[in-house]
């Protein structure tokens, strides 16, 4: 048995709903879902293999809308007839004894212009992002504003119906809701852009039109989180200075929790290499009192895990998940030197990573560590 202090303490967050433990699946797309959105078995298999263990499983992002698809194989949860697919989901994660919180997304200029209708990629400015290839993207309408902000609602509602525990905006890793309150992607000056203050307004109307849903349609407790990246490397670009203002005014919307997207837990700056200060340090003395935060990147071992619940209540596992879908279990076992920190290349039907994820995370360089064995 394990003495680990941390891992296996339960967890109530705000809005009453129980962690079994503070270890969650971190949201990962698996680009295995079928093209109309719809979840595919091949997925339901890759989903029951990593849950049970796990505290909760935050699912894949989900698009709100048609114009939000920002990868092949994602679910949708933008329409009605998707709800019987997404309770399938819900109903796989339950059964193996973890909870279920879907993260809903629009890509904005993120989106690669063949899943968009007509390849009208939109974001809040007409401002390519710097990676090669990108889209210049339009701008949005206040009427697609206004639509979008709805329809982040309505996907809150189906994954209400469909019987997820909860949802998890998702307003990191430079996507719509990022690209509204960064000064790089967002260049109004309208209501929408110009100071830090207006350029929370749309993240903080899709909170209030999430929370809105929640009071109308859940029957009893569900999860509301956010998740953000505290900084960019462009400039402009997302400060920590900006991260602060909205993390204090988050902390006042009555969620469940801020999940910090960062690739090493104990990151300091990408802005600035000499300020070498956690970002979750930051965030946790900022607002940790009044929001539970939850952080994730790059932890493997236990040890790993329990420095980082030393210091925030929840942790989120990516990749490690992915090469060691039993973590949670061997932990509890006492089993942590069978724990696998490398992506064994002859288990790839053990792991439960079918095509196309698989060649996917194979062709990737430096993303995971492999061993032939
Ligand atoms: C294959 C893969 C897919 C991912 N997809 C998403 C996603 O859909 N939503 C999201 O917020 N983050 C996504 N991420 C980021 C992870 O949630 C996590 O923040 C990141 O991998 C760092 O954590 P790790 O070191 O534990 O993997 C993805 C990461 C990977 C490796």
């Amino acid at each position: 048995m394990s003495d680990r202090k941390y891992i296996f303490e339960s967890y109530q967050l705000p809005s009453g709903v129980t962690l079994k433990n503070r270890v969650l699946l971190a949201p990962m797309t698996n680009f295995l879902s079928n093209d109309d959105g719809s979840v595919s078995d091949k997925e339901l298999e890759y989903y029951k293999r990593r849950s049970g263990g796990v505290g909760a499983v935050i699912t894949a992002c989900a698009n709100v809308n048609e114009y939000g698809k920002g990868f092949d194989g994602e679910i949708g949860a933008h329409r009605d007839d998707l709800i019987p697919s997404l309770r399938k989901l819900a109903d796989a994660i339950h059964e193996k004894g973890s909870k279920a919180i879907l993260q809903i997304f629009h890509g904005g200029r993120m989106c690669p212009p063949h899943l968009i209708p007509n390849e009208d990629v939109v974001s809040a400015s007409a401002v390519a992002a710097l990676r090669p290839n990108s889209p210049t993207p339009r701008e949005m309408t206040e009427e697609e504003i206004q639509q979008t902000i709805t329809d982040f609602g309505e996907a809150t509602r189906r994954a209400i119906e469909a019987g997820f525990d909860g949802v998890e905006i998702h307003g990191a890793n430079t996507y719509l809701i990022q690209q509204f309150f960064s000064p790089h992607s967002n260049r109004r000056d309208d209501q929408w852009g110009g100071s830090v203050e207006d350029r929370m307004n749309f993240p903080l109307a899709v909170v209030e039109s999430v929370k809105s849903a929640v009071a109308e349609h859940a029957k009893g407790e569900f999860v509301v989180g956010y998740r953000l990246s505290p900084e960019e490397r462009e400039e402009p670009g997302i400060t920590m200075d900006d991260t602060l203002q909205l993390v204090d005014v988050l902390a006042k919307q009555d969620l469940d929790y801020l999940h910090i997207s960062l690739s090493s837990f104990n990151q300091g700056s990408m802005r600035d290499e000499n300020d070498t200060r956690p970002r979750i340090d930051l965030i946790q003395e900022r607002v940790g009192s009044i929001v539970p935060v939850m952080g994730v990147g790059s932890l493997h071992t236990a040890d790993d895990v329990e420095g980082a619940l030393a210091k925030v209540p929840m942790i989120s596992l990516g990749r490690e998940m992915l090469m060691e879908p039993d973590w949670v279990e061997k932990v509890a076992k006492g089993e942590e030197d069978q724990i696998r920190t490398a992506m064994k290349l002859n288990q790839q039907e053990e792991l439960a990573i079918p095509e196309p994820m698989w060649t996917k995370i194979l062709n990737v360089p430096n993303w995971f560590p492999k061993e032939e064995e």
